[in-house]
């Protein structure tokens, strides 16, 4: 009878995995940021580092900590910096997991002093885009590297996850709901489905976030030659 250590599923793989949200800088005291946590990029480091992974966890400003001697936490702060971590480490690694709630603009210019008020006036903020970092690492992904990316939706959630997937030559993409009660951002639990390249979508219950980490997990490893 063969004996399989599923304790340590993910030995002698590098896994990268973003989290948490970005900060996009508009004067030394300003920023435009998001509700993201990182409490499921986390769950996740901490699950694949428990499975034998050497992990590299790219994360924006979150208040958690990691446990794992093998998880290697890269603090950032913006979409730009996070990109950067991000392209130089994936050619070395096995899989990318993309929990971040990356920021698709950012301001044209950051002021260099705190801008002042200075009438009741309206006052205008101009945005550019953000690289798509799903979308980089996708076009550098090599056939024996796994990507995976997140998809949080309001309305017709498998329609824009199926496009994503695509758009960003994802092997599979995470999605979850915001309708559903007790799931998503700041929420220790989450309700996600699993849509694959092959069409395949896959419901799960609500789960803790430490759950749901090891479901992706185990569809990551099946994945895996
Ligand atoms: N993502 C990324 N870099 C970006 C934006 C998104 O890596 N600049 C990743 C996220 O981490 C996630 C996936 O792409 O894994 C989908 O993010 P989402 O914001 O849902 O997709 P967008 O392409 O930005 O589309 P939307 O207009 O719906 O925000
Ligand atoms: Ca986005």
């Amino acid at each position: 009878e063969a004996f399989f250590d599923e304790s340590k599923i993910l030995k002698d793989k590098k896994i990268l995995i973003t989290a948490g949200p970005t900060y996009e800088k508009i004067d030394p005291v300003r920023f435009i940021g998001n509700y993201s946590s990182g409490k499921m990029g986390y769950a996740l480091a901490e699950a694949c580092a428990a499975r034998g992974a050497e992990v590299f966890l790219v994360s924006g400003p979150v208040s958690l900590q990691t446990k794992h001697p093998s998880i290697h936490r890269i603090s950032v702060e913006s979409a730009e910096e996070m990109y950067q971590c991000a392209m130089d480490v994936f050619p070395s690694a096995d899989a990318a997991i993309l929990s971040a709630a990356v920021a698709d603009y950012r301001p044209e210019m950051i002021a260099a002093e705190k801008i002042k008020r200075e009438s009741t006036g309206e006052m205008m903020l101009k945005l550019v885009p953000n690289k798509d970092i799903a979308a980089s690492l996708g076009q550098i992904k090599k056939a024996d590297q796994l990507l995976v990316g997140f998809a949080l939706e309001t309305s017709d959630e498998v329609h824009h996850a199926a496009d994503k997937l695509k758009r960003k030559n994802l092997d599979f993409i995470v999605l979850n709901s915001l309708r559903d009660q007790g799931a998503g951002f700041r929420c220790d639990t989450n309700k996600i489905s699993i849509l694959d390249q092959e069409g395949t979508l896959t419901e799960y219950p609500l789960k803790s976030k430490q759950e749901v980490a090891v479901d992706i997990i185990n569809k990551l490893v099946s994945l895996m030659k």
